[in-house]
């Protein structure tokens, strides 16, 4: 134990002698709890984002009742302190517009009651990040504790995975190949227990994440959400945050240029999500690094793809677990790892990834044999996107590395959705679908509309994949020649604003390039023309978004909130 208890952050609330702290003392009475249970000990919050509509959470009751077992073990005294859930099917128009406001929420409540440790409660994709952001900036000990993974699906005995396989019935629903009955019939199969999407998805690509920056116990982003091994990683999380609070391991001791690159390595090795990279350099900023998007084009050409998981790969992440998880995966990559990077157990990364394990060679690949021989990411730049997009080499049909087509453009995703099945449509299977007026501000929240569904005439002729590209998200589920996040958005007055249908568009994903090949003189006119979007005025969080949210290669963040603390609150 390094610290005294008159050193913990709460003892200003309880371990003084004065007017207010005899109101706090008086008030934890209240709640029929002793000073023996929490004077000089550990406060430690629970920031649970469970609620009634968060299916990836349903376990999430039992579990903080587990979590908070450990804390008592350990010395401490559990607080449960309620966040916004962010239900990814749900909340509209997407949740990436509410990731921030947990982020806040989350600094705040840990600043403003008397807690001197956390342990953060998510899973389903963007509460990850917004968790992590609020405790880094917040810069008390955390301890990330993933929802886990739901068990796989399954339908008329083939396996389903969540989105990914979504995606997939829907196109061949539309193309008649599969009936009306047979398609509700897979509602009932695809989700079959608590936990989130076990795809690789943004939720299992991000609490990998967590992991590997060091935020949670080794091993533990693989765990499925209902086996009783998430009951242990719960109450031992419970533990690990009152050993954290005494030996100081804020998130300042472990988030590191060093960690955010190990991070950026295993987004690449497991085929993760697109969004990683946005709430990657988000986390990077939130710790005052220089994270860019750049980050992951320098590895993209050097990390294997070696998960064979959906939507790259065949299995699902209950078969990961099964295989050696994550902890096998890092062990495969030892080579491209900091493995000296600290973590949230006073130990360094490589303490449980050196010992570690693989079982099955065809789920976590050796790097001489990868899932696929192109990257798993890559980040694209050209005229139309001089701050970058983000592409899935290994989620799409190879065939189109290379391509050029001629544009047609949407400027929202009502007029696509509108269009997109007119049997009169001027469109062909080359032809390069740009939807605009979805990011960051234009949506607002950048929606996951990039993996736009393909004409249903092509679909019906057995077209599976096209180019597209946009300033929207796509969900780390989909697949595709998806070309996203474009930065600067055309809302904000970017170049993409300017490409106008029947222009050239030239894609070279190995070159890492995406122009539209117009005359320099016309395209300079055209930049000229360009203004961005008048949104008009919006009152409250919407308002507040729009006018403080950055640009996807900035992570999407608001512009005050990067960096770490602000001053402790007064207690008067
Ligand atoms: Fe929660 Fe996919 S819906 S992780």
């Amino acid at each position: 134990m390094s610290k005294e208890p008159t050193e913990l952050r709460s003892h200003r609330w309880f371990g003084v002698n004065d007017l207010r702290s005899f109101g706090h003392r008086s008030r934890i009475k209240q709640l029929g709890y002793s000073e023996e249970d929490f004077v000089g000990k550990p406060i430690i919050g629970i920031i649970n984002t469970y609620n009634d509509i968060s299916p990836c959470h349903g376990h999430f009751p039992q579990r903080v009742e587990e979590i908070k077992r450990g804390v008592f073990q350990s010395g401490g005294f559990p607080l449960e302190l309620p966040a916004i859930g962010l239900s990814e099917n749900f909340q509209k128009p997407t949740t990436m517009l509410y990731r921030n406001l947990l982020a806040m929420e989350t600094e705040e409540l840990l600043r403003s009651y008397p807690i001197d440790g956390a342990v953060l409660m998510g899973g389903c994709d963007k509460t990850t990040p917004g968790l992590l952001m609020g405790a880094i900036s917040m810069d008390i000990p955390s301890v990330y504790f993933p929802s886990g993974p739901m068990m796989s699906g399954c339908w008329k005995g083939q396996t389903l995975g969540s989105g990914s396989d979504v995606w997939k019935y829907w196109d061949e629903l539309r193309a008649g190949n599969i009936s009306e009955c047979e398609w509700k019939g897979m509602e009932g199969g695809i989700a079959r227990t608590p936990g989130h999407c076990m795809t690789m998805g943004t939720a299992s690509t991000m609490t990998a994440i967590a992991e590997v920056l060091g935020f949670s116990l080794p091993g533990a982003s693989s765990i499925p959400a209902v086996m009783a091994d998430q009951s242990r990683l719960a109450a031992a999380s419970g533990r690990l945050a009152v050993d954290a609070v005494w030996n100081n391991r804020a998130p300042s001791t472990i988030m590191s240029a060093e960690a955010v690159h190990n991070a950026s390595v295993v987004a690449l090795a497991m085929g993760g999500s697109t969004n990683a990279i946005v709430h990657l350099v988000a986390l990077g900023r939130r710790a005052g690094l220089d994270t860019t998007n750049d980050l992951f084009d320098a590895l993209a050409s050097r990390v294997p793809l070696l998960a064979n998981i959906r939507p790259a790969g065949d299995y699902l992440m209950q078969d990961f677990y099964d295989a050696g998880g994550i902890l096998g995966l890092l062990n495969r990559l030892q080579d491209l790892l900091h493995l000296d990077a600290p973590i949230i157990t006073g130990g360094v990364l490589g303490d449980e990834v050196e010992p570690a394990e693989v079982h099955e060679d065809n789920i976590i690949r050796g790097v001489d044999n990868p899932v696929s021989s192109v990257p798993a990411l890559r980040v694209l730049r050209g005229n139309m996107c001089p701050d970058g997009a983000v592409i899935k080499p290994a989620s799409m049909d190879p065939k189109k590395l290379r391509h050029v087509g001629t544009a047609l453009v949407f400027d929202s995703y009502r007029e696509y959705k509108a269009q997109i099945d007119d049997p009169g449509l001027e469109v062909d299977e080359d032809t390069v679908l740009i939807l605009r007026g979805s990011g960051p501000v234009g949506a607002p929240g950048m929606p996951e509309w990039g993996m736009m569904p393909l004409p249903k005439k092509l679909v019906e002729r057995g077209v599976r994949d096209m180019v597209r590209i946009s300033d929207a998200r796509m969900s780390g589920t989909s697949y595709g020649t998806c070309i996203l996040h474009v930065a600067p958005e055309s809302a904000v007055g970017g170049p993409f604003a300017a490409v106008r249908t029947g222009d050239l568009i030239e894609l070279d994903v190995t070159a890492g390039t995406i122009n539209a090949k117009v005359d320099e003189a016309e395209w300079a006119d055209r930049l000229a023309r360009i203004a961005p979007a008048d949104l008009g005025h919006e009152r409250g969080y919407l308002g507040l978004y729009r006018r403080h949210v950055n640009q996807a290669d900035q992570g999407c963040d608001f512009d005050f909130l990067a960096g770490v603390g602000n001053p402790e609150p007064e207690i008067l």
